[in-house]
């Protein structure tokens, strides 16, 4: 395209040079290809073409020379080198370049101005290719953050006209015009949350008003900074776990475990026990406050207590701290640590023989401190004797009862040994004996040694004499085996013995009442 608007000349006259200020105005875009013709300078400055060569026609101006050549076979001006605007003008958007022309003989100067036409060649640029935003999760809706602007080497529309967000939920875009420059800002429009987004991945996109335009990129990453805004989570709100009583030391019950979304110290969680513990519960349990595991630490005994429920705190480091608590409850399970205990709540230890069967001896309590299966209690009885347990309506209370009739005579007292287990695994057994005498009772007759006893007296014995002495025994005891003696009287014979002897009552001595005549 080549214009001369206003093609003004003017002429002065220095001496023997003749100097044509003729302002003649060429126009080419940048992109001008080399050797492309923008104008005749010959014709419009009124030179004869034919004399050209022989007046040395020629460029003579300084810097910008090489750019232009002239052509002296037909005046031409054309492009000589590869034309920058933003070489040559930078960001002056009227880009004028002065030639001088020189013909001699007479020597003549004219002076062409060419004006170089900014074409959108240059896209815009950011300095960096990612610029790092922090912003804190409380920050308000409305809060603006300036952004880095875009440059481009072009100027007037080819030059940043717009800048553009990518599409996203929480920010907008605002411009503002500073002088020349337009300054984007970012600005939050709703609230942020760490815990739901820590990283917000925006595109800011800077365009020049070229045809076709040019565009430029920015990432720009938006890092959310944390405020402790969560509390901590246990996995559970109640933990229930069975702990096996006498538990070894140090033995881990439970872990628990809480979560906090925050980051950093907000989310750094630490556990304690709850503040109404009781300092007994304490000597059994520890709680390690960085790991939340519970561990045995003292002797752990389901007699004293079958349960025990502990409040624990989860804490994070946070300023102020937020807090959250959970419940352990652990169920102690029995262990068959306890013996069974006999108790014998009443006993006759003297048992008349006679007795029915039946009759109670003693009463007799089991008892076991051990719970369920460990403190169900069995009872058995020495083998082969005459008494039996009896379960009473009671549970854990017995009657010893005799199970047969007694017999002083054949066994006077029974070493009776009672052996109570549980049922426990492996059960345990207590025994307890028991001491019975059996009391006599007059069951027995006195028995002579010898019964018929035939004796022999002789005739003519002196009166007073010992005859004999008889002896008879009786199985039973004390007044019940004592003996005494007579001889009984009536009919014809005994009536006649009895008249001439006589028996000593304790002694069962027999002695002669008078002399014996055998006629
Ligand atoms: C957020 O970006 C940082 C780097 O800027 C990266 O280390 C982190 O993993 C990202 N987080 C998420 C949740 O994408
Ligand atoms: C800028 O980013 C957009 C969206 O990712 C993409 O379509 C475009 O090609 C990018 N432009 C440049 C110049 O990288």
């Amino acid at each position: 395209m080549i214009t001369w608007p206003y093609p003004l000349v003017f002429a002065a006259l220095f001496c023997c040079v003749q100097v044509i200020l003729a302002q003649i105005k060429y126009s080419t875009p940048e992109d001008v290809k080399v050797g492309a013709i923008i104008g005749n300078v010959a014709k419009d400055l009124g030179l004869d073409v034919g004399t050209l060569i022989s007046r040395r026609f020629r460029i003579v101006s300084g810097a910008q020379g090489t750019l232009f050549e002239v052509n002296p076979n037909n005046g031409a001006l054309y492009v000589h080198e590869n034309v920058d605007r933003e070489q040559l003008c930078d960001r002056n958007v009227a880009c004028l370049l002065d030639l001088k022309i020189v013909v001699e003989n007479p020597l003549e100067v004219h002076y062409v101005t060419v004006e170089i036409i900014d074409t959108n060649d240059n896209r815009p640029s950011f300095a960096e290719k990612e610029k790092v935003i922090e912003i804190a999760e409380t920050t308000l809706p409305g809060a603006r953050f300036q952004l880095p602007g875009a440059r481009d080497r072009d100027v007037g529309v080819n030059a940043v006209q717009i800048y553009k967000l990518s599409q996203n939920d929480h920010f907008h875009l605002e411009i503002r015009d500073r002088g020349e420059d337009k300054i984007p800002f970012l600005v939050l429009q709703r609230n942020l949350d760490r815990e739901r987004k820590t990283n917000h991945s925006l595109i800011l996109t800077a365009m020049d008003g070229g045809t076709p335009p040019k565009s430029a990129n920015l990432s720009l990453n938006i890092k959310v900074l944390d405020n402790n805004d969560n509390r901590p989570v246990f996995s559970q709100e109640v933990y229930s776990v069975t702990l096996q009583e006498n538990a070894p030391l140090d033995k881990t019950i439970i872990k628990v475990q809480a979560t906090d979304l925050d980051e950093g110290i907000n989310g750094d969680v630490e556990y304690t026990f709850g503040g109404d513990i009781t300092s007994s519960v304490l000597r059994l349990f520890t709680l390690d406050r960085l790991t939340g595991e519970i561990r045995v630490i003292g002797e752990i005994d389901y007699e004293t207590a079958n349960v025990y429920n502990l409040d624990v705190q989860a804490s994070d480091k946070g300023q102020p701290p937020m807090t959250t608590d959970c419940r352990i409850i652990i169920k102690i399970q029995d262990v068959n640590d306890n013996k069974p205990e006999i108790e014998v709540t009443s006993i006759s230890s003297i048992v008349p023989e006679d007795s029915k069967q039946g009759t109670v001896v003693a009463l007799i309590t089991v008892t076991d401190a051990d719970s369920g299966l460990n403190s169900k209690v069995i009872c058995h009885l020495t083998e082969n004797v005459p008494f039996e347990l009896k379960p009473s309506f009671k549970e854990n209370m017995y009657s010893l009862v005799t199970k047969e009739s007694l017999d002083r005579e054949t066994v006077s007292h029974y070493d009776i040994s009672i052996t109570a287990t549980d049922c426990g695994e492996p059960p345990l057994s207590t025994f307890k004996k028991l001491n019975i005498q059996v009391s006599d009772v007059n069951d027995n007759f006195p028995e002579f040694s010898h019964n018929p006893l035939e004796l022999y007296l002789t005739e003519n014995n002196a009166a007073g004499a010992s005859i004999f002495s008889v002896s008879a025994f009786d199985k039973d005891c004390n007044e019940n085996a004592a003996v005494s003696y007579q001889i009984l009287r009536g009919g014809a014979g005994r009536n006649v013995i009895a008249s001439f002897v006589n028996i000593h009552p304790e002694s069962g001595q027999i002695t002669a009442l008078k002399s014996f005549d055998f006629e």
